[in-house]
């Protein structure tokens, strides 16, 4: 596979375990939610590299005059969960982005055609183009998805370059097609899973992610 977007798999200890919990069959809907939960969290402290904006100052410790660097609160960041499963990995995001606005979009694709249906959309009319946005979604399987979610984006003035996704398990449609567009974006996810079945769902994968969380 050959993609020109930058796609991160952090090799971390915590990122793997939660992300071996949530493959497992066995784990409950209570515990699914909780290994979502962390992976948001994870996941959003390494895509938050080089994407807060920040502002070099000074402050005053009690011993000296120093060097001091803030999240520059002047820049607006969104958050942009895709319901339902994305609203798992929102608690742990929202933590570590406690300022960030949420807007909800509401997806769901057809189970004959794949086609992701938009059931809600509380996208603002018009972004700021400085906005960093953070979509989450933890299946990204054929893409129908992801792509409806960027064109939304994007034709509401989000840039790409500004944007970053993050998910738990990518499979490689969905990363050509969003490459294919946004050679810009760049992912942050637990793991790439190489195969989508005939029926959309991503092999090995985690199963239905939203009916997990949810227990539905
Ligand atoms: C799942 C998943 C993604 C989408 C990925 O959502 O959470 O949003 O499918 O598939 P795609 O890349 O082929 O579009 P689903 O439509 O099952 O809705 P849900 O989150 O409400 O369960």
């Amino acid at each position: 596979m050959t993609v020109q977007l930058r796609v991160y798999v952090p090799p971390h200890p915590l990122i793997k375990h939660w992300l071996a919990v949530a493959r497992d069959a066995a784990t409950p809907s209570v515990l699914f939610r909780s290994a979502i939960t962390e992976l948001g969290r994870w996941l959003t402290y390494e895509a938050a590299r080089e994407w807060l904006p920040t502002i070099e100052t000074t402050v005053q410790s009690p011993l000296d005059a120093c060097p001091a660097t803030f999240i520059n609160p002047e820049v607006p960041v969104a958050v942009v969960p895709i319901l339902r499963a994305g609203l798992g990995l929102l608690e742990g995001a929202q933590t570590l982005l406690p300022l960030a606005s949420i807007y909800h979009l509401g997806l769901v694709r057809d189970e004959e055609t794949l086609e992701a249906q938009c059931y809600l959309n509380k996208l603002p009319e018009k972004f700021d183009p400085q906005t960093r946005v953070l979509i989450t979604d933890p299946m990204l399987a054929t893409g129908g998805s992801i792509m409806r979610a960027m064109a939304e984006l994007t034709q509401r003035g989000v840039n790409p370059a500004l944007t970053r996704i993050v998910s738990v398990v990518a499979a490689p449609p969905a990363l050509q097609k969003l490459s294919a567009v946004y050679p810009e974006l760049i992912i942050y996810t637990a793991t790439i899973d190489e195969t989508v079945n005939d029926r959309g769902f991503i092999v090995p994968g985690l199963g239905d992610a939203g009916d997990r969380i949810f227990g539905t």
